[in-house]
């Protein structure tokens, strides 16, 4: 080959990918890992979408299906989407159904930005933006959060970030990695900054059931004028334990859409039709479920920072979605780099570095509260021993 793809070189590939093959490899010698690296619920999926699947398997949904995806399951996203957010779409026009919320984020990203526009990333974030990015030959742009204020937007910096080819901004909320939440009155800030900025909204809603405090979290695609210009991203990996389904979605405009299809098409034709299908003809069944590993994610929650609470040197953000715990471990000299590989190496405990959530997380380890109360309890008892023996 004579030279490689430019674009695709200065791609990085995923620090969390890399931590969980050493923590598998370090297993395969022998070595007992305790795992809080991943963001995987270790629910089972509600039993109700599993007999609905198989089901669509015996009833012989073997073949391709619609490219964006079978209309039972476009139907229902949109009828979930109404009841949420008080926002009519069309099935048809503007649901694709895609490869988890990962697909639905790369076909956006390469589908919708290209050379000549800069992305806002409020980072640190999950990785896939900026990588996406970069793919598309677009013009990535960390814009630090405020993480000593319970890693809130910060405006000044976003305004400062602005540069005539900013066209899309990419908002997670509830927030990986810092568990943070964006409140309403912030979304609807924001709303105005994109509005009076003529920008487009990249909205990654994927862990929109996970959250602690009363009220859900505010799509900015529900405040006046930003349904039209906000691409929706969500998927069922995380609210119904189904990361191993690998099914997602994105809502998105219609004058967007066929930018987005485009990627999807080519990329991977159509998601598995029986998981489609399964799906379809339960998810409505399973509130009960979700709400049930809402309660439990918050017990470990909660389980997790009164343990953490014991453990000296160390101070985090408090949680207020999703499942992970962002901890700063800033004081005792180590990079997150060198903390997490230490951690890993010398004690067993694998967690992920925050600078692989871009520079804004150097100083940080993410943990993950979806797995068991034991493996939790383990964790923060490595953790405290090995802090104790960086003093
Ligand atoms: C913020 C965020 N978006 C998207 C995804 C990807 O979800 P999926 O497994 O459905 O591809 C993840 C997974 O960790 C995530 O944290």
């Amino acid at each position: 080959m004579k030279k490689k793809n430019a674009r695709i070189e200065k791609m990085r590939l995923s620090p969390i990918r890399t931590m969980m093959e050493r923590a598998k490899e370090l297993e395969r010698q022998g070595r007992p890992i305790v795992h809080l690296e991943l963001g995987e619920p270790n629910f089972r999926t509600p039993a109700p979408i599993v007999e609905a699947t198989v089901r669509a398997l015996r009833d012989g949904f073997t073949h391709y299906g619609p490219d964006e995806g079978v209309d039972e399951l476009r139907e229902v996203i949109a009828r979930k989407f109404y009841a949420k957010k008080g926002l009519q779409v069309d099935p048809y026009e503007n649901i694709i159904i895609t490869t988890g919320a990962s697909e639905a984020i790369f076909d956006t990203v390469v589908g919708l930005t290209g050379p000549g526009h800069s992305v806002l990333i409020p980072e640190p974030a999950f990785g896939n933006y900026y990588n996406c990015c970069l793919c598309a030959g677009s013009q990535p742009v960390n814009v630090p959060l405020r993480l000593n204020d319970k890693s809130r937007l910060d405006f000044a910096a976003l305004e400062a970030a602005l540069d005539s080819n900013t066209a899309f901004i990419i908002l997670n909320n509830p927030h990986n990695p810092t568990g943070g939440m964006f409140p309403a009155s912030e979304i609807e800030k924001l709303a105005n900054f994109v509005l009076e900025n003529d920008l487009i909204v990249i909205a990654d809603e994927i862990y929109e059931d996970i959250f602690y405090g009363s009220e859900p979290p505010l799509s900015i695609a529900s405040l006046p004028g930003m349904q039209e210009r906000t691409i929706v991203i969500g998927g069922f990996s995380k609210s119904y334990a189904m990361t191993g389904w690998r099914v997602g979605y994105a809502v998105v405009p219609t004058p967007l859409f066929a930018s987005v299809q485009k990627v999807h098409q080519y990329a991977v034709t159509c998601v598995s039709t029986f998981s489609q299908v399964g799906i379809a003809n339960s998810i409505e069944r399973c509130d009960t479920e979700v709400q049930a590993i809402r309660r439990e994610l918050k017990k470990r929650r909660q389980y997790l920072i009164e343990d953490l609470n014991k453990v000296e040197g160390v101070s985090y953000i408090t949680p207020e979605g999703a499942f992970y715990l962002f901890i700063n471990i800033g004081r005792f000299g180590l990079s997150a780099m060198e903390f997490s590989e230490r951690l890993l190496e010398e004690k067993g405990l694998a967690t992920v570095p925050g600078s692989a959530f871009g520079p804004s997380g150097e100083g940080y380890i993410r943990i993950s509260y979806a797995t068991s109360l034991q493996e939790i309890e383990k964790g923060i008892s490595i953790l405290r021993d090995f802090i104790a023996g960086l003093y």
